[in-house]
């Protein structure tokens, strides 16, 4: 009978030759087995409610809704809204124009300025373009959004402070050189004059979650794609009403702005407007928009 000894063999015996062939060959396979992920042309809808039986499936980041119900949250049984019979509704009742294209003159009009005047402006008009953004629609009516208003110099000049010092980071150590070469045909930097001259500035915070009248949490369901939609309109009012804003997204900076502004814990910083009239000698980049046939897919 022939028997065979692991340890006499060959590969053993030659182990300084069959070990790097050995780790050569799994690395290969490794290689060409590798498979780029795919590009999913569209996303499973998870919006089923899982069988109390079985366990929940995790919803990926991008279907991510908002803070999970834990014990902190409210009774499951009791709607966060009023169940009230439905009202009759007869679609638009104040237009424009039948015909869009004043709007999308007025818009297409809007300009990111950096550089204010600092003519002042009635507080009632921001006051009334900041009630416009909270029509804005919302995740089962959860209205997750606080609009701080600051005009105070003050409190201008410390936000000023704070955002300057976190973006001379940004531009010098977080940012990777890409995103700072993108940005320079914009000629930003970390200094940014326009948050003491603009008469106001907006800062935008979304609410993670509520606080119902018992004290316990109020699920706010999708509550930064809600506070984006209400930053548009605001965007869309300031400019129906004359004025320029520029959407600012001070990286690194919302703790401390939250501290400053005394905001609850549930609230973090989405954006920061810069909001006034453009400086008479406003310069602005030179960019041309995408043709309505790069945009829109006619089905
Ligand atoms: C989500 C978002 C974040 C932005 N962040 C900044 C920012 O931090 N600083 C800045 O100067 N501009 C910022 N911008 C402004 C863009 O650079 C600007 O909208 C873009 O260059 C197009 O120019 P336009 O607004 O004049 O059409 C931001 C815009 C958006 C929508």
């Amino acid at each position: 009978m022939i028997s065979w000894n692991f340890y006499e063999s060959w590969v053993v015996q030659n182990w300084q030759y069959s070990v790097p062939t050995l780790a050569f060959a799994l690395v290969l396979w490794k290689v060409l087995s590798y498979q780029a992920p795919q590009f999913e042309e569209c996303d499973e809808e998870v919006t089923k409610v899982a069988p109390q039986n079985q366990t929940k499936k995790k919803l990926s980041e991008e279907e991510y809704i908002g803070e999970f119900q834990d014990d902190s949250y409210d009774e499951v049984d009791t709607p966060a809204l009023e169940e009230k019979p439905h009202i009759p509704f007869y679609g638009a009742t104040v237009i424009l124009d039948s015909d869009p294209t004043k709007f999308y003159e007025i818009m297409n009009d809007r300009r990111s300025v950096r550089m204010f005047s600092d003519r002042p402006i009635d507080y009632e008009i921001i006051e009334k373009c900041v009630q416009t953004a909270a029509t804005s629609p919302s995740g089962a009516h959860t209205e997750p959004w606080t609009f701080c208003v600051v005009q105070d110099a003050l409190l201008k000049a410390q936000i000023r402070d704070i955002i300057e010092s976190e973006e001379l980071e940004n531009y010098e150590r977080r940012m990777s050189r890409r995103w700072v070469t993108d940005l320079k045909p914009l000629k930003t930097n970390f200094v940014k004059e326009y948050l003491t001259t603009a008469p106001y500035l907006i800062l935008i915070f979304k609410q993670t979650y509520g606080m119902m009248e018992n004290g316990r949490k109020k699920q706010h369901y999708y509550n930064e794609i809600s506070v984006s939609i209400a930053t548009g309109i605001l965007l869309c009012a300031l400019q129906a009403a004359g004025l320029s804003s520029l959407v600012t997204t001070p990286l690194n900076c919302g703790p401390a702005l939250s501290n400053l502004l005394k905001r609850p814990k549930n609230e973090k910083l989405l954006v920061l407007l810069p909001v006034g009239y453009a400086a008479d000698d406003c310069t602005i980049p030179d960019l041309t928009r995408k043709s309505i046939d790069e945009v829109l897919v006619k089905y």
